[in-house]
Parts: C-alpha cells; structure tokens; sequence
C-alpha cells in the first residue's frame, strides 16, 4: 500500500502572468511541500522575478490558479498571503539603505504582529550575530552578504511557512554562498521552512536544493535534480553561466 502523498503547501496550476497585456509567466504548474526547497532555475529575462511575484501576488494571474494548504489564493492581496505565511525576499533585497540595521530588520514587524516576541527575535539574531552586533549601522554600509543576511533576517521574523527568495547570491562572496547554502537547508529540515529560490549560482543550488524547475520562455521546460547540474553541458543549457 503506498502512502498518499500530502497536500502541497504551495501550489500552482496552469499559472499566468505578466504586465499589463504583456504575458511572461505562460501556464506554470508547479507544486512544493513542507520543508521542500525547490530551486527555479533559468537564464536571464526568461520569467523568474514574475513567476515570484505572481506566487507572492504583487502581479495578479491572469489565468490558472494559486493554492495554499490546498486553500485558493489566486486573488489574495500580497499583504494578506503574508499573513497566511508566505514570505519574500525581493532580488535586490530591498534593504533601507540610510536606515540602521535594527530598523529594517523591524520593518517585517509588521507582518505578523504576534510573531515578534523576544524569542523570535532571539531566533534570528542567533542565525545571523552580525544584525545584533552592528544593528546601530546603515544597512548602506552592510557588505552585500551581510544585507542578504538582514534581508533574509527580516522576512524570517514574520515566521514564514513558506520563502520566497530572489536570487539570494547576487552581489555576495563565494564564501558566503556555501554558508547561505547550509543556513536554508538548514531551516528547511529543523524548522520544516518550505523554500521557492530562484539561483543561478551553482555552488548554492547544490548546496540547497531538492529539486529544480526548469524555465525557458516564462514556461516550464524540465525538472531536474541538482546533482544533473554538475554536468557542465546540463548547466550551460540551463544557467547563464
Ligand atoms: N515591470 C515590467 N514591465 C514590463 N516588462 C517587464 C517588467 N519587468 C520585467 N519585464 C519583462 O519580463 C521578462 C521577464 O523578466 P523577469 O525579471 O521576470 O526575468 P528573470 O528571469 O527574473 O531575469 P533575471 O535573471 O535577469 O533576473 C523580461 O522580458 C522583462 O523585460
Ligand atoms: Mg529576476
């Protein structure tokens, strides 16, 4: 007898998308559970950020549907998807530049009030020491890796169900990539964090990923396992790298 699998936490099915009348996102079906990190993976300008804002609703889906526990979410507000638990960290980061550190970390505050008690607080200065030790700081003055860890800080505090991370390596060091790799596998087994990342960076799919769907064209074209991207031609087809 086989065990029936559970309901996704966070699923689409024939989603659509895009700007205005321009369609990027083209009929995309993907499906994630609990404590799964599923890489989204493609070349420049083929859809990711939109498929991400799409599952975040900050674009609305112009056709197909989003779903969480098994609940439609397809018109929900971005604002109300934070509540049910899903959280975003924007491709850039979206880090206040002339304002401290503690200040933007706080700034999630606002998600889910009842979230933030001292231990959750607690919680995330104990993944990243460097937002307690120089909280007085300008997030300007944050090397890049140090504003991933603040932007990744922030949107942890809203004790998300769900992340959704746009390419987290961008602008940050090698060595920090295989720490940042370790931190979200990490928080998926012990925390059961459901992660969507999109990456190009192939050290950090490695390190983090359990899946990767492949996009070409705002579609999706394959899924594959990180392991296949460590042949180099798999990698040239797929990355831009
Ligand atoms: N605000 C916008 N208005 C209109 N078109 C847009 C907008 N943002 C992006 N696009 C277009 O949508 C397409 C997909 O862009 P998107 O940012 O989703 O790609 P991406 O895969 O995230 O790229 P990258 O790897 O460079 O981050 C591109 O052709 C882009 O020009
Ligand atoms: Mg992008």
């Amino acid at each position: 007898m086989s065990i029936p699998d559970p309901i996704p936490l966070l699923e689409t099915r024939q989603l659509t998308a895009g700007y205005g009348r321009v369609r990027i996102v083209h009929r995309v079906s993907l499906a994630v559970h609990e404590g799964e990190v599923l890489a989204v993976i493609g070349r420049n300008g083929v859809g990711k950020t939109t498929l991400i804002k799409a599952l975040m609703g900050i674009l609305p889906a112009t056709d197909g549907s989003v779903r969480f526990e098994g609940n439609e979410i397809t018109r929900a507000k971005p604002h109300q998807r934070a509540r049910l638990g899903l959280g975003y960290v924007p491709q850039g980061r979206g880090i206040f530049s002339s304002l401290s550190v503690t200040e933007n970390l706080f700034m999630g505050e606002r998600i889910g009030e009842a979230a933030v008690t001292p231990k959750n607080y607690e919680r995330i200065y104990g993944f990243f020491p460097v937002l307690r030790e120089r909280g007085h700081q300008m997030a300007g003055s944050f090397s890049g890796g140090q504003q991933q860890q603040l932007a990744l800080g922030r949107a942890l505090l809203g004790r998300p169900r769900v992340l959704l991370l746009d390419e987290p390596s961008e602008g940050i060091q090698p060595n920090i990539v295989q720490e940042m790799g370790r931190l979200i596998r990490r928080l998926a087994r012990e925390e059961r964090l459901t992660v969507v990342v999109v990456e190009q960076n192939l050290d950090l799919i490695r390190a983090m990923a359990d899946r990767c769907l492949v996009i070409e064209k705002g579609a999706v074209v394959a899924e594959i396992l990180p392991a296949e991207l460590a042949d180099p031609a798999v990698a040239a087809r797929y990355l831009a790298v």
